[in-house]
């Protein structure tokens, strides 16, 4: 084993009043941070050498290797837990270090904002993959999706719809705990007739 320790940490929804103190902790005791630059910028009065990762994987694993025997810290959002860079990270530095802290998932903070429980819903992500939600919104009381830029909360919609669940109630959660969060609640019938554009945004769809 080398002397270089990671610490991968989920740092919540984007709000910095959701980022746990054992984040900080880590982030004052770096010797690097790595992370997109939305997450960088949060640390900017910590003064740390920074790396910053564009959603590359070869440059992040270049970015790691290069900072052997440091204390890399790499910033994700949300929950490390959760669909992160955790096991990537993990399988390419197998004999390196690993801590992880968790953190505030996008889920965790929209079902609390909505004022819903998580215990009976279906988690997943659409990151670049298919998920079989449909069938899930009959076996569970909601289903949570992380969208991306094919995925959106359009096409989402659309699928619904196609899939006669016009009357579904969809929940979409924008840019959640920055000041310019916006959810909006509605049927995914009426999501494909939204003139809005989603950025940075999750989903929660109800069969009621
Ligand atoms: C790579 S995944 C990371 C998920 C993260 N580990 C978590 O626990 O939420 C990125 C996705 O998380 C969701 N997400 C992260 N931050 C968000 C925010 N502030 N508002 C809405 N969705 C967010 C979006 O669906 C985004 O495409």
């Amino acid at each position: 084993m080398s002397n270089t320790e990671i610490t991968i940490c989920g740092i919540g929804p984007g709000n910095a009043d959701y980022i746990c103190p054992a984040v900080l902790k880590q982030v004052a005791n770096a010797d690097i941070l790595i992370g997109g630059s939305r997450h960088l910028h949060i640390f900017d009065q910590y003064n740390k050498a920074t790396d910053v990762f564009t959603g590359n994987m070869e440059n992040l694993k270049h970015s790691i290797a290069a900072n052997s025997n440091k204390h890399i810290v790499v910033l994700v959002s949300g929950d490390a837990g959760f669909y992160s860079l955790r096991s990537f990270i993990k399988s390419e530095f197998a004999n390196t270090l690993i801590n992880i802290i968790p953190g505030i998932s996008s889920y965790q903070y929209m079902y609390a904002k909505l004022g819903m429980g998580y215990e009976r819903a279906f988690l997943a992500s659409m990151h670049g993959k298919e998920v079989d939600y449909i069938g899930m919104i009959n076996t569970h009381e909601s289903v949570f999706l992380l969208t991306d830029k094919k995925n959106t909360p359009k096409a989402i919609a659309q699928n619904l719809v196609d899939n006669e669940l016009d009357n579904v109630t969809m929940h979409i959660g924008n840019n959640l705990s920055y000041p310019n969060e916006k959810i909006i609640s509605c049927t995914a019938q009426q999501v494909t007739e939204i003139e809005h554009h989603f950025d940075l945004c999750s989903v929660i769809i109800e069969k009621k």
